[in-house]
């Protein structure tokens, strides 16, 4: 069951989501954690990366993998899920060589999929997947749909995605999306999803309904022993 724990604001849900997995860091140093962009994990990046600085030694030997990333955008696009995870915490953690990702502009999608999907059979499971919560379900680019897919793969990005915020500060726009699967994440040791703003509380009620279907493709969360759920209070429905 999915009971998430709910923390009074967006600050005091980074900083729990950060020691969070700044404790699972320390459990295994050499975890392996796939990692989502988008405004909700921001701040618990920034937070992770400031533990990295006062203690390097803990994180010297952590690898993380990009959970997705939108297609056709240079990869030096402000827009890029790459442009914000190597800014926040890749940079800072000086983890580049403990760090796999898609790339934004291949000329080959499928491969680069392929590509992925074969190091993380060599190198996976992920360990921890850190994951934000679409407002129509999503999870990396596991958009709605009749089926889901199990592996990284190419994804046709929904009206719903291609709105996203992210994208105002992009100087193109995608047209396509590569994420990892469903089973990835579900094969994960266990997942962090975070979960704030008013924006939502719509999502998180029907996360929370435990009704699993496709069409809301975060609902197949339940089907995982250990998700730890945080949220602030205005992600929470009013019951
Ligand atoms: C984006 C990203 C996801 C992210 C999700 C939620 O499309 N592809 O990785 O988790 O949407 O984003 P946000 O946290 O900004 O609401």
């Amino acid at each position: 069951m999915i009971e998430p724990e709910i923390l009074p604001d967006h600050e005091s849900m980074s900083r729990r989501a950060a020691d969070w997995l700044v404790e699972r860091i320390r459990q295994r140093p050499d975890s392996l954690i796939s990692l989502a962009a988008g405004s909700t994990p921001k701040r618990t990046y920034e937070l992770l990366a400031a533990h990295g600085e006062s203690e390097r030694a803990t994180f010297l030997s952590c690898r993380f993998i990009k959970l997705d990333e939108w297609g056709g955008l240079t990869m030096d696009d402000a827009a890029t899920c790459e442009h914000q995870l190597q800014s926040l915490l890749i940079e800072p953690l000086d983890a580049a060589r403990r760090y796999t990702a898609f790339q934004s502009d291949s000329l080959n999608p499928a491969a680069e999929c392929d590509r992925i999907a074969g190091w993380l059979l060599e190198n996976g499971p992920i360990d921890v997947a850190v994951l934000g919560l679409g407002i129509n379900g999503h999870v990396g680019f596991n958009e709605p749909a009749s089926y889901l897919q199990p592996h990284a793969h190419v994804a046709e990005l929904s009206t719903a995605s291609m709105g996203h915020e992210m994208l105002l500060k992009s100087n193109g726009l995608p047209t396509y999306g590569v994420t990892l699967g469903m089973a990835d994440l579900l094969q994960a040791n266990e997942i962090l999803l975070i979960a704030g703003g008013s924006t939502k509380r719509g999502p998180v009620e029907r996360l929370l309904s435990g009704q699993l279907t496709t069409a809301f493709p975060a609902s197949l969360l339940h089907l995982h022993p250990r998700v730890t759920m945080f949220c602030d209070e205005n992600a929470m429905p009013t019951i």
